[in-house]
């Protein structure tokens, strides 16, 4: 309805072709598909390349036009010929002007990537082809920050672990807000991922034991990105350091930055699922774009395993209109991809890491607490199916 869904797409692209013709060329869908599906938020059509549409089209148009009023003088000797080429060229401009609006459509539609259905029909769906001694590894990437990467990181890892799993966590974020969140403060890190990705430090050193296995950052993460930028295979720095451990655990998830830099790069790269937290409300949703053009930059030159393994809607408050409609505009846009889960507004969240802990140890019979394992159910189910 708003950003361009899939639903809408294929309704659309269902309209008669006559139709388009009877029309002057000016109103034929690519502008009509911009305007009339972002009556209420102009921002929600920021995705579709509408602007581009709009302007090509009445170029052809025009051109038209212009041979279809000047035929007659121009044609006048071979005048049975002659309203027979103007239809055929008006056709053609009509089909290439479908054809291009097809096009453009399918990249808008594409915002974030096929949606869960189209995952399963790809035959390289992770599953069948993982090694039994590689971890699944997740990474919760949104450039967007405080949309809950780092809450959503280690309160699934714990809920995953509740449940018979062995889980690493890795703190690839400066800020060091995983890291603190297990009680361990960054600044008195002597080794952390920075020497993981700068000097190829095994991971194994870094790794503190907690509530839950983590691999600390510290503020020295900041200047990885440079130090590395002169490094061959800079990109596969992580994946690189985990094969040392994927044997030792069954799930990594990985909490980045909010930025979509070499660290972020480096964990989509050592990934093969990704998570996106999205915080409830409409202005979050307009970076998913941009995340699925680093993912899809990835997936054709670093790593083609790597998908999104689902939307997870955060912060959401039922109470509220715009949380309500910010999740409809989301399972609209991208379907099945949204998980189940809601991730609901709880104070628990914030309180939890001032205790150095996850909200299921802080507070375990919490609704707060049970967010996360409703999630953790979801992601194994599907990983099963
Ligand atoms: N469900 C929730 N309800 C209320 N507060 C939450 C919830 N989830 C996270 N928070 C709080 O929101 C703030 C941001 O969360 P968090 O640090 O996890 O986001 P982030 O995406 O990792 O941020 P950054 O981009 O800075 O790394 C934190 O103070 C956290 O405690
Ligand atoms: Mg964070």
């Amino acid at each position: 309805m708003r950003i361009l869904s899939r639903k809408n797409h294929e309704s659309t692209k269902q309209t008669p072709e006559p139709e388009a013709e009877m029309a002057a060329p000016e109103t034929t869908a690519p502008a009509a598909t911009a305007t009339a599906e972002a009556p209420v938020r102009p921002e929600a059509s920021e995705p579709a390349p509408a602007p581009v549409t709009a302007p090509r089209a009445p170029e052809p148009t025009a051109a038209v036009e212009e041979s279809s009023g000047s035929a007659p003088a121009e044609t006048a000797p071979s005048a049975p010929a002659e309203p027979v080429p103007v239809e055929e060229e008006l056709a053609q401009v009509e089909e290439e002007a479908a054809a291009e609006e097809t096009e453009i459509r399918l990249k808008a539609a594409d915002l974030l990537g096929p949606n869960r259905r189209d995952f399963d029909t790809l035959p390289t769906h992770q599953t069948p082809e993982k090694p039994v001694d590689m971890a699944d590894v997740i990474s919760f990437a949104n450039q967007k920050g405080g949309v809950a990467k780092t809450t959503s990181t280690l309160n699934l890892a714990v809920a995953l672990s509740e449940l018979g799993n062995r889980v690493l966590c890795i703190d690839l974020d400066p800020q060091g807000n995983l890291t603190m969140s297990q009680g361990i403060d960054p600044d008195k890190c002597d080794k952390s991922m920075y020497d993981v990705l700068v000097h190829d430090l095994p991971i194994s050193e870094v790794i503190a034991h907690r509530e839950i296995d983590i691999a600390v950052a510290s503020i020295d993460l900041a200047g990885a990105e440079i130090a590395m930028s002169t490094k061959i295979g800079r990109e596969r720095s992580l994946e690189k350091a985990l094969k040392e451990v994927h044997p030792d655990y069954d799930y990594i998830c990985i909490d980045t930055p909010p930025s979509l830099g070499l660290l972020t790069i480096n964990a989509l790269t050592a990934s093969n699922k990704v998570i996106v937290p999205v915080q409830c409300e409409y202005l979050s949703m307009r970076g998913l774009v941009q995340l699925q053009s680093t993912l899809t930059m990835i997936q054709e030159n670093l790593n083609p395993n790597v998908h999104i393994e689902g939307i997870l809607p955060t912060m959401f408050d039922s109470r509220t209109l715009h949380a309500r409609e910010a999740v409809s505009i989301l399972e609209e846009n991208f379907g099945d991809l949204v998980f189940k889960s809601r991730i609901r507004k709880a104070v628990k969240f914030a309180e939890a890491p001032v205790r150095g802990a996850s909200v299921l140890k802080y507070d375990p019979d919490s609704r707060a607490a049970s967010y996360y394992r409703n999630l953790a159910k979801e992601v194994l189910s599907d990983g099963s199916s």
